[in-house]
């Protein structure tokens, strides 16, 4: 059985990532080929107990080395779990985040650097790497305005706290930002930067069109 395909979504806080991912999910169905979906962190019961304490406010001050050794910790479980089985059977799976993440946040905005967080990435996940990551990359202030509106709205409607990145500050996301542009730039076939205040639509013609030339022969 050949390997399947493996597609990740990467971005700001707020870039429309879920709501893109729900459209390239249900293109892909509508075509035969209904996807395994993930998040990261998270995915499994382990890896969404480990993002709890991740994401929540509540177990700041976290040291960097800590919140990126929880990043891997719970990859690592989704790995085994979900991608590999599935990758294995020949599925496509579509990931939201991936270690792209951890060394825009992690590498980028913790600044402990990309060579760390891809020796961990190496060891941890054996290298494994997406087919295709597309990389939305709308402006910088909408995003960011945007996921924090969200997660404050989500506090006040179900009481989960997913705060603890979404108050830092923009000088964070600006290194993260960075980071993100120079993954693109380093590895330009695999990543599609989709950049600009594009209409939800624009962006998923894109995508698709991303996933369909690149990846035509596979899917
Ligand atoms: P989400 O809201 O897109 O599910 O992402 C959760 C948060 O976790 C988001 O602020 C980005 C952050 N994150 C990292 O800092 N490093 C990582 O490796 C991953 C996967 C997410």
């Amino acid at each position: 059985m050949p390997r399947g395909v493996f597609i990740t979504l990467e971005g700001l806080d707020g870039s429309g990532k879920t709501t893109q991912i729900k459209r390239l999910a249900a293109w892909l169905t509508r075509r035969g080929q209904e996807p395994v979906v993930l998040r990261q962190p998270g995915g499994t019961p382990t890896s969404d107990r480990i993002r709890e304490i991740l994401l929540d406010s509540r177990s700041a001050p976290l040291h960097p080395m800590t919140e990126a050794a929880l990043m891997f910790a719970a990859r690592a479980q989704a790995i085994a779990e979900i991608i590999r089985p599935a990758l294995d059977a020949g599925k496509i799976v579509v990931c939201d985040r991936f270690t792209d993440s951890t060394e825009a946040y992690q590498g980028g905005g913790r600044q402990l650097g990309s060579a760390a967080i891809l020796d961990l990435h190496r060891l941890i996940c054996g290298g494994l790497q997406p087919d295709i990551t597309l990389l939305l990359l709308p402006g910088f202030e909408a995003s960011l305005a945007r996921a924090r509106h969200r997660n404050l709205r989500v506090e006040a409607e179900t009481g989960r706290n997913e705060n603890r990145f979404e108050v830092e500050q923009d000088a964070f996301y600006r290194r993260v930002w960075e980071k993100y542009r120079e993954i693109a730039a380093r590895e330009p076939d695999r990543v599609v930067l989709i950049e600009g205040d594009l209409s939800i639509d624009e962006v998923h013609e894109q995508i698709v069109e991303a996933v369909a030339e690149r990846l035509l022969a596979k899917v």
